[in-house]
């Protein structure tokens, strides 16, 4: 029987497994979603232990539909949902409370209070991230300070922490290793993303514990092996990112100025710097794309938290349609004389406007707006805020503006969305034929290290695209939609 790699990818809202071959083809995909918790307004927990067992029911489930024999099975990749907090007891790996996720705001006001005592530039300096609740870094100290008794057993070396990836790492290997990767390390706010290295200086700011950090490891490395009883072979882990710089190896960005977009849960777009962190004065992040044979590549990223999450809450929360997938259906019988905008801003807004407490709201609603407005509005919502992030990326490296836009994640399959995307972006958007790009990345990594797989030139010579959206929109009309949007975020900020 052939070789195969499983990825995993551990994401916001569910967990998933595929096995690739080593042509990088899937052959088989287990998924499940899992409870999210939202303790009170603007916090968001998840179970660990759920997180694990859905991740192992689904690696079990993909490895049975591809009649996978264990010792065919030669590497697994790691992709994981980034910044998520788990902390651990090192003895008996029981977490100490649930996980708290990125999208969790509970330390607004902490990360305020560090901004007003001058230290915002001092992070970014050195992380190439800025003060807010999103990162990991916050959270942990909010842990160790309101868990009982937290703060004493990390002191005394008995807890670990770890974003995602690391957690699974953990009980995949049985407690023998704690390591993350660059990508994961590079987003608690904890890590110098130009030395490499854990920043006591950050650590005593934040009042977090050396002794709770995991090794950090390059993302094709040893992160050592899976115990026989989870799928029945000691299988090499040998592949780790964070699931937008997963996504970027995926679509094969290995070169300086080029572009991807994510749209998961969120939106996440990564420009490729090369070995150079280019530091944004447009607030945006500076962070590790990938990390091969100890050289880091980096990357400017915008980070939107709510791009299919706004489409989720038209179909669970307004219950205006029954999938995902037939909101752009109901978005093409829209009125498009009607100017209805929809800012998002359900956990606050990223980038690049970075505030914890802004809410969402709809703007230009007449006694004609219908289900259909709405879910052009939410739509269209995602296409603006992608392209506040690319008027940042313009601003702070002009090349950003002559690129082709790479999309994946699952509203990328809708053309409607990514011709209006091109259009309101005035750039190309190329969207390749698998958009399972996230997993893909995780099982290249994996299939690197393991020998199975080419190096990342010859790999993205592979890259092919499904289809291009050039931009159709006359220039008059384009600026004003956008305008638009930028007014309805100016009033909803005011
Ligand atoms: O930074 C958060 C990001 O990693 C989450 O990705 O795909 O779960 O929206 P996703």
């Amino acid at each position: 029987m052939a070789d195969l790699i499983l990825a995993i990818d551990q994401g916001t809202t569910s967990s998933r497994a595929i096995v690739f071959d080593t042509s990088l083809k899937p052959v088989a995909v287990g998924q499940q979603e899992f409870k999210q918790f939202y303790p009170r307004s603007g916090w968001v927990e998840h179970d660990p232990e759920e997180i694990w067992s859905s991740v192992l029911a689904t690696c079990r489930s993909a490895l049975r539909k591809a009649r996978a024999k264990p010792s065919t099975v030669k590497a697994i990749g790691i992709t994981n949902q980034r910044e998520t907090v788990v902390i651990w007891n090192r003895r008996t790996g029981k977490p100490i409370h649930k996980a708290i996720v990125w999208q969790d705001r509970r330390t607004a006001a902490f990360c305020a209070a560090l901004k007003e005592k001058g230290l915002e530039p001092l992070f970014s300096k050195k992380t190439g991230l800025l003060l807010d609740p999103y990162f990991s870094g916050s959270k942990i100290a909010w842990l160790l300070d309101n868990v009982k008794g937290a703060r004493q057993l990390a002191e005394r070396g008995e807890l670990a922490f770890g974003t995602i990836d690391c957690f699974l790492i953990w009980r995949l290997t049985g407690g023998k290793v704690h390591a993350t990767d660059a990508t994961n390390a590079s987003r608690t706010l904890l890590y110098n993303i130009h030395t490499g290295a854990w920043d006591e200086e950050l650590l005593r700011i934040l009042g977090v514990p050396r002794s709770l950090l995991p090794d950090v490891r390059d993302c094709a490395a040893d992160f050592g092996h899976s115990v026989a009883e989870h799928f029945g072979a000691t299988i090499p882990i040998c592949g780790v990112a964070g699931d937008q710089q997963a996504a970027t190896i995926g679509q094969a960005c290995f070169e300086p100025g080029m572009m991807k977009a994510t749209y998961g849960t969120g939106c996440f777009a990564l420009f490729n710097t090369g070995p150079k962190a280019v530091m944004s004065h447009n607030r945006l992040l500076t962070t590790i794309a990938y990390q091969l044979d100890g050289k880091p590549t980096y990357a400017l990223e915008g980070a939107i938290f709510v791009a299919g999450a706004a489409v989720q809450w038209l179909r669970d929360g307004l219950k205006l349609v029954k999938t995902a997938g037939e909101t752009g259906k109901l978005a093409e019988r829209a009125d498009p004389n009607q100017s209805v905008y929809l800012v998002p801003a359900f956990v606050g807004l990223g980038a690049p406007y970075w505030n914890a407490e802004a809410r969402g709201a709809v703007f230009g609603l007449t006694r004609a707006t219908t289900a259909a407005e709405l879910a052009r509005a939410t739509l269209e919502s995602v296409c603006y805020q992608t392209r506040d992030m690319l008027e940042a990326m313009r601003k702070d490296v002009g090349d950003a503006g002559r690129t082709v836009l790479r999309v994946d994640g699952g509203m990328s399959a809708s053309d409607w969305t990514m011709q209006y995307l091109a259009d309101i972006l005035d750039a190309p958007v190329d969207r390749p034929p698998i958009l399972e790009t996230t997993a893909l990345g995780a099982a290249y990594l994996a299939g690197l290290q393991a020998g199975l797989l080419p190096e990342p030139g010859r790999f993205a010579k592979t890259w092919r695209k499904q289809k291009r959206f050039t931009p159709k929109m006359n220039a008059r009309l384009r600026d004003a939609r956008y305008a638009g949007w930028t007014n309805a975020v100016r009033k909803l900020l005011a």
